[in-house]
């Protein structure tokens, strides 16, 4: 029995992709077959999949059924979190989805799942992306400010729901907890934000995030052991369409 992540499946058996560019290169093609040949010889029926993310392109519940159902078909539990790219999730109506797809699948939002001893909480997140101004050399010399001052609204929501999580896992009994978001914990220009504080203050072991595909954004943010959790990017290109085992 393990649990396994990935992220950034972004999946459109119905949909146009709105942005191709984004998903082009060797790795993507025929990824969701891939996917679910190594899902195949890695999972079992008692292992955990939690998917950080852009499942679908999808516009709307309709056009997201059959990336669904994909999911659905895979083996073991299925966890999935909430992305930038996932329209057809509104946070506000996370109930009626999961009464929706259970048992199949779980929509987690604003609450906390639990494997073994370990709760497991998650959020879509969100950091300062630019645009970034750079010189001749390609060093940052600045940046769009008013973009910077509406990327903190939404990090300061974020951080809200994240505690939310937090608090209820603790209320819950749970003292040791996996950390999923969509977004990076930091940006290029942050080395902690308050994302990894918080991952800090509730002891966090691992913090689990994806949304950085395509190699240039592979290393935006941290890698490995940081101030004492461990940071793991399970973007499914970067992963090479193998789920990252997170605990036995
Ligand atoms: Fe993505
Ligand atoms: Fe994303």
């Amino acid at each position: 029995m393990s649990l396994y992540a990935i992220g950034d499946l972004h999946l459109h058996f119905q949909s146009v992709l709105k942005a191709p560019g984004q998903l082009h290169g060797r790795v993507w093609k025929h990824h969701e077959e891939k996917f679910r040949t190594n899902c195949g010889k890695m999972l079992t029926e008692q292992d955990t999949l939690v998917l950080v993310s852009d499942h679908s392109w999808g516009k709307n519940l309709a056009e997201c059924e059959q990336d669904l159902q994909y999911i659905c078909d895979l083996p073991g539990r299925k966890i999935l979190t909430r992305g930038n790219h996932d329209m057809f999730w509104d946070a506000k109506k996370t109930a009626q989805l999961n009464e929706l797809y259970q048992p199949r699948l779980t929509f987690l939002q604003d609450s906390y799942e639990t494997y073994q001893d370990y709760a497991l909480v998650g959020t879509k997140g969100f950091t300062f992306e630019g645009p970034f101004y750079l010189d001749g050399r390609r060093r940052i010399i600045g940046w769009d400010e008013e973009a910077e001052q509406h990327a903190k609204k939404l990090v300061e929501r974020e951080l809200v729901r994240l505690r939310r999580s937090f608090e209820l896992a603790k209320a819950g009994g749970y003292r040791r907890y996996i950390l999923f978001l969509h977004y990076p914990p930091t940006n290029i220009l942050e080395e902690r934000s308050g994302f990894t504080d918080l991952a800090e203050e509730y002891g966090a072991e691992q913090v689990i995030y994806a949304h950085c595909h395509g190699e240039s954004r592979f290393y935006d943010s941290i890698h490995g052991e940081y101030r004492g959790r461990t940071y793991r990017l399970v973007s499914g290109d970067f992963l090479k369409w193998k789920p990252l085992r997170i605990l036995d």
